[in-house]
C-alpha cells in the first residue's frame, strides 16, 4: 500500500507485514540508538502489549497499528528544543491522544473524546466505547509511544473487555476507513504537538497542549471510579486535569484528590 511520507520530525517509516508488537520493536530500536522520529507500522500485530500487563487483540489490516521513539531529554541545538525534565515525559502518551482525537475527528468526522488518560473514545449510536488505546514506555533514554486504533474492526472481531465495550471507527458511522489518511493526518498532527511541546521544554500549559487535553477529554464531569494499587477505591466527581496531567477528582466528601496516570488501575 502507498506509503506515507514522513515530514517535520518523522525521521524514518518502517512498514513491517506482521510483528509481535511493535512497542517491542521500536524499544529494541531505540536501545540500539535510533534516532528520535522513528515510526513503526504494522499490518498485523500477534503479542500486542496493553497497559497493565493486559494484551491488546487487533485482527490484521482492519485497524491502525504503530510505536514511534521519542528522547524528550535530549536537547536538540539546531531546533532550540530544551531538553524536557522527566517529570514531564507523562504528558507524551495525553500528547498522542489529543493528537489521535484530531486526526480521527478530521478524516473519519466521528464525535471522539478522551477517557483520562490514554484511550480513544467514539460514540456507538449514544454510547462511548473505546476505539484506540495509548501505551508508553521508557526505553533506556527513549520513550516509546504505541497507538492501536481499531479503524474497519467488525462487532464479531472485537475482543472482550471488562470495562468499556470495544468498538471501531466503522461502527461508530465513520465517513472514511481508510486507514492511509488516517495515518498522515495523525503524523501531521502527532509531530505538531511535539514539536510545540519541546520548544516548550514540555511544559504542557504553555504549549497549549493542557488546553486540548482538557477540550478533548470525556472523563471531566463525570462520576469516576479510580481503583488504585494500594487496594484503595476513590469515587468522586473528575473536575479537572493539572498541568502534571494528573486527573483532579472530587470524592463525595468534598475531599479533593489528584491521581497521577501511573497510579491508577482502572477509571470507570
Ligand atoms: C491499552 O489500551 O491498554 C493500550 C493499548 C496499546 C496498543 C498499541 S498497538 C501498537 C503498540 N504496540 C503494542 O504492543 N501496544 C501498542
Amino acid at each position: 500500500r502507498a506509503l506515507v511520507v514522513p515530514g517535520g520530525i518523522w525521521q524514518r517509516l518502517d512498514v513491517v507485514g506482521e510483528t509481535g508488537s511493535t512497542n517491542a520493536d521500536a524499544a529494541r530500536a531505540a536501545l540500539d540508538g535510533v534516532a528520535e522520529g522513528l515510526v513503526v507500522v504494522a499490518e498485523q500485530q500477534v503479542s500486542g502489549r496493553g497497559r497493565r500487563d493486559r494484551q491488546w487483540v487487533s485482527p490484521a489490516r482492519a485497524g491502525l497499528t504503530l510505536s514511534v521513539v521519542f528522547r524528550p531529554g535530549v536537547a536538540v541545538a539546531e531546533k532550540d528544543w530544551p531538553a524536557a525534565p522527566q517529570r514531564t515525559w507523562g504528558w507524551l502518551p495525553l500528547l498522542a491522544g489529543v493528537a489521535l482525537r484530531e486526526a480521527v475527528q478530521r478524516v473519519a468526522e466521528v464525535d471522539a473524546g478522551l477517557k483520562w488518560p490514554n484511550d480513544l473514545l467514539v460514540k456507538v449510536d449514544t454510547a462511548w466505547g473505546k476505539a484506540a488505546g495509548i501505551l508508553a514506555e521508557v526505553s533506556g533514554d527513549a520513550v516509546v509511544v504505541g497507538i492501536g486504533l481499531n479503524v474497519s474492526t467488525r462487532a464479531e472481531e472485537l475482543p472482550e473487555t471488562n470495562g468499556l465495550p470495544a468498538t471501531s471507527l466503522l461502527l461508530s458511522g465513520a465517513k472514511s476507513t481508510d486507514r492511509d489518511p488516517l495515518l498522515r493526518a495523525l503524523l501531521r498532527s502527532f509531530g505538531q504537538w511535539y514539536a510545540g511541546w519541546r520548544e516548550a521544554g514540555g511544559d504542557a500549559e504553555m504549549c497549549g497542549l493542557l488546553a486540548a487535553y482538557r477540550e478533548g477529554c470525556a472523563t471531566i464531569g463525570r462520576e469516576v471510579r479510580v481503583l488504585l494499587p494500594d487496594g484503595g477505591e476513590l469515587v468522586g466527581t473528575a473536575t479537572d486535569i493539572d498541568s502534571d496531567g494528573q486527573l483532579i477528582v472530587r470524592a463525595v466528601s468534598g475531599s479533593e484528590r489528584r491521581v497521577s496516570a501511573g497510579d491508577v488501575l482502572h477509571v470507570r
